[in-house]
């Protein structure tokens, strides 16, 4: 095996109405080397992580030991960490689809993106990081039985997503514990409404009706007491001239979907996010339409 770059793209779930099917990928990437040694398993530059816990690493092995295949030595050299951890900007999809990818790699890349996809659900338990990390763009998925079905929707060339992650993290395991285990009927036709009406307005270019298809009444109002102040960054970036703002995947991070000509956000809001007890940085990054590739 020749030594390669692989690069993972971050990604931000639910988009409001879509929770655990909508995902999109954003150019903002977590990038490892990869090379074959004589023997042993190396993985550096991931500081405080055991390799038990790494991701990574875990996702590599389990894929490896799936097929059957052994390895003599591998290093792993984590070069660019740049999706926040815990952050809902889906680090661990980013690690698990980067792991079997490179596993795949070893294996003779053998393996289709929908084979990845399945894998990554399987280890993750949703797949609406795992399917755009692999796909890039904008995904719907569905998971049954151990199967994945996704399609990809286009997303405008004009727009812009500002992420505003603050230094504290949410565990997705607790932002999924504060939801209700069960939903009235108009909740229920709320959200579908809502997330039909935002695969219509992507793909139509009506960007205008992107703050009414992001409305969501699943998760995002159980959520917002996880995210201080979550209500006052998401009026600031209304005002800012945001087509709309969401809870990126669990949150911690905030989205707020931009128009390109929008230059005057970022700064708008980091000046905002200054004031606030907690601290935030905002970036602006454009959907990322590749997913995880190998050079
Ligand atoms: N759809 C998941 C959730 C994403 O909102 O819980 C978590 O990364």
């Amino acid at each position: 095996m020749k030594p390669f770059i692989l690069k993972v793209p971050a990604t931000t779930a639910n988009m409001g109405s879509g929770f655990d099917t909508i995902g999109m990928a954003l150019k903002l990437f977590n990038e490892y080397e990869v090379e074959e040694i004589s023997k042993g398993i190396e993985v550096v530059g991931t500081e405080n992580i055991s390799l038990e816990n790494n991701l990574v690493y875990s996702s590599m092995l389990r894929t490896l030991k799936k097929y059957g295949h052994m390895i003599d030595g591998i290093r792993i050299c984590a070069k660019e960490i740049n999706i926040p951890i815990n952050g809902g900007l889906g680090s661990s999809a980013a690690s698990i689809v980067g792991g079997i990818m490179i596993a795949n790699q070893i294996m003779g890349n053998n393996l289709t993106s929908h084979d990845i996809i399945c894998l990554g659900t399987e280890i993750e338990g949703h797949p609406d990081n795992i399917a755009p990390a692999v796909l890039g763009g904008l995904t719907v998925s569905i998971y049954e039985e151990g199967n994945i079905t996704c399609s990809k929707v286009k997303v405008p060339e004009n727009l812009r997503f500002a992420i505003m992650f603050p230094t504290f993290s949410v565990s997705t395991q607790h932002a999924r514990n504060v939801l209700p285990a069960l939903y009235s009927k108009s909740d229920c036709i709320f959200n579908i409404s809502r997330v039909a009406l935002l695969i219509a307005a992507m793909s139509n270019g009506e960007t205008d009706k992107l703050r009414m298809a992001t409305e969501d009444r699943i998760h995002q109002p159980y959520r917002a007491i996880l995210i201080p102040d979550m209500n006052n960054v998401f009026s600031h970036a209304k005002e800012l001239g945001a087509k709309a703002e969401v809870i990126s995947g669990s949150g911690s991070t905030l989205m707020a979907i931009i128009d390109e000509s929008n230059r005057d956000f970022q700064e708008g809001m980091q000046k905002y996010l200054d004031t606030l007890k907690e601290k935030w940085v905002v970036k602006v990054l454009e959907v990322d339409t590749e997913g995880a590739t190998i050079k």
